[in-house]
């Protein structure tokens, strides 16, 4: 089979070079561009970084035009119908499912790191009671570098695999500080005989005065979005993590940049949002206001939850929770008319022009604060809640980029179009 390459011809100079052609197992081939520069003196431009591949990956793939997600190659629908989020946590960080033995293992590990250090649970107190817990979490996260020293040498492998169990340990701890330092109620300390997300909802619902039940409805609910939260390639957080370090920044600095990353209305942000422009639109004779806001190009207005820089398609991941929502909500014996809102607006938009031209579906936040908001965890938690899930994928891919022998600094290029060089003018001249 004879190699692909693609050739650019400058033509001002008639100028012509091969470039390679790279194929991954599936999934587009890429054109290496690495020595444009050296051999034409250009650089490619690609801001959003639309078509540009970072980096290679064997974590997750994605296929946005038929909404497919694989991680490790297993398709999300079977991992969100079988297997839980600590599985596929063992899966996205080492790359195989794991045996039983492997499992419990890895779990334990998981469960033995819940506790945080008790100088770091007094920072909440220098925070005000209506803080953002997003801001709470992300100064949180990078201050766990202050305490770990002893761990942090990043070309260690043992080290990493610390810091991999300590920041998937820590963060719902760390989390669930952030909701009761703005409850006003004292911390809850993890439970470690309780699965990952019931413990989360113990540390999260329980008082010291009286006993709590983790309802097994919530805590599976819980276990289903973080599985479908837990990794999505080279997305704008993750791409971020990688970024802060690649520099060689310890990995809880990289981690807290993500989470700041993430917190971003076009990202994670977008659960939030979701509800708050549900409850803004309020009820369905206000949709159509609403979508011709969504159109109106001279509005900041976006149906928030809709469309993706990858899927063209419906995003697997929306469509499973969506029909979880009729489940937990019938399970748990509630109902969210915001739920009923949010399926009359797909099918709204789903049939205007604007949206099926655009190809604009929901995603994977449309639907996930129905189910938050059925659990009782406030509107202000639902990006750290999907914070907790990335964590995951965070270091995963953090994980791959250090362990890669060729890896090196992130470092973009730009076309300037700045002023040209001029002369300083001293300030009574100007
Ligand atoms: N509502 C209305 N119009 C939209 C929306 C939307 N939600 N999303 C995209 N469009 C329009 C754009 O205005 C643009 O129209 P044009 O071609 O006439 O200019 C076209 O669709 C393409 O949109 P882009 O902004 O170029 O797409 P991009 O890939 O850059 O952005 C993004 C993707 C950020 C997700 C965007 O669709 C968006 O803002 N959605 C709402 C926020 C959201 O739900 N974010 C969560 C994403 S999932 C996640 O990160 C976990």
């Amino acid at each position: 089979m004879t190699e692909k390459k693609f050739e650019l011809t400058d033509l001002s100079s008639g100028k012509k070079s091969l470039l390679p052609v790279k194929s991954g197992t599936i999934g587009p081939d890429v054109i290496d561009i690495a020595h444009i520069a050296r051999d034409h003196d250009v650089f490619s431009f690609d801001p959003g970084f639309g078509v540009t591949a970072a980096t290679e990956s064997k974590i997750t793939y994605i296929d946005g035009d038929a909404g497919v997600l694989l991680y490790r190659g297993y398709p999300v629908e079977q991992l969100a119908e079988k297997s839980s989020f600590m599985e596929v946590s063992y899966l996205l960080l080492d790359g195989q499912l794991p045996s039983r033995a492997q499992l419990e293992k890895f779990t334990r590990d998981i469960s033995r790191h819940t506790m945080i250090n008790e100088s770091l649970l007094r920072f909440f107190n220098g925070f005000h009671h209506n803080a953002h817990p997003m801001a709470m979490v992300s100064a949180v996260i990078a201050s766990m570098s202050a305490f770990y020293h002893d761990s942090m040498d990043i070309n260690n492998p043992r080290h990493r695999e610390i810091f991999a169990h300590r920041v998937i340990a820590k963060l719902p701890t760390i989390a669930a500080a952030a909701h009761k330092h703005s409850l006003g109620q004292p911390f809850v300390y993890p439970r470690n005989d309780l699965s990952y997300c019931a413990n989360l909802l113990h540390m999260f619902f329980a008082v010291p005065c009286e006993p709590y039940y983790v309802d097994p409805v919530a805590a599976e609910a819980l276990d289903l979005l973080f599985i479908l939260h837990a990794d999505h390639e080279q997305n704008a957080s993750t791409s971020t993590v990688r970024l802060a370090g690649s520099t060689g920044a310890n990995p809880y600095a990289a981690i807290s940049a993500g989470v700041s990353a993430l917190w971003g209305p076009a990202h994670g942000g977008a659960n939030e949002a979701v509800l708050n422009m549900l409850e803004q639109i309020g009820s369905v004779e206000n949709i159509p206001k609403y979508v011709a806001m969504a159109k109106d190009k001279n509005s900041h207005f976006r149906l928030m939850g809709f469309g993706h820089r990858v899927y063209k398609n419906f995003d697997p991941r929306a469509k499973i929770i969506r029909a979880a929502c009729y489940k937990v909500l019938e399970k748990l014996g509630t109902s969210n008319p915001l739920f009923e809102l949010a399926l009359r607006l797909e099918e709204i938009a789903l049939k205007d022009d604007y949206f099926v031209e655009r190809k604009l579906y929901p995603n994977v936040d449309f639907y996930s604060g129905v189910i938050y908001s059925a659990l009782g965890i406030p509107r202000s938690m639902f990006t750290v809640m999907f914070a907790i899930a990335r964590s995951v994928g965070w270091v995963a891919h953090w994980q791959e980029m250090i362990a890669d022998p060729a890896f090196r600094i992130g470092r973009p290029r730009q076309l300037y179009t700045g002023a040209t060089r001029r002369d300083y003018a001293e300030i009574t001249k100007r």
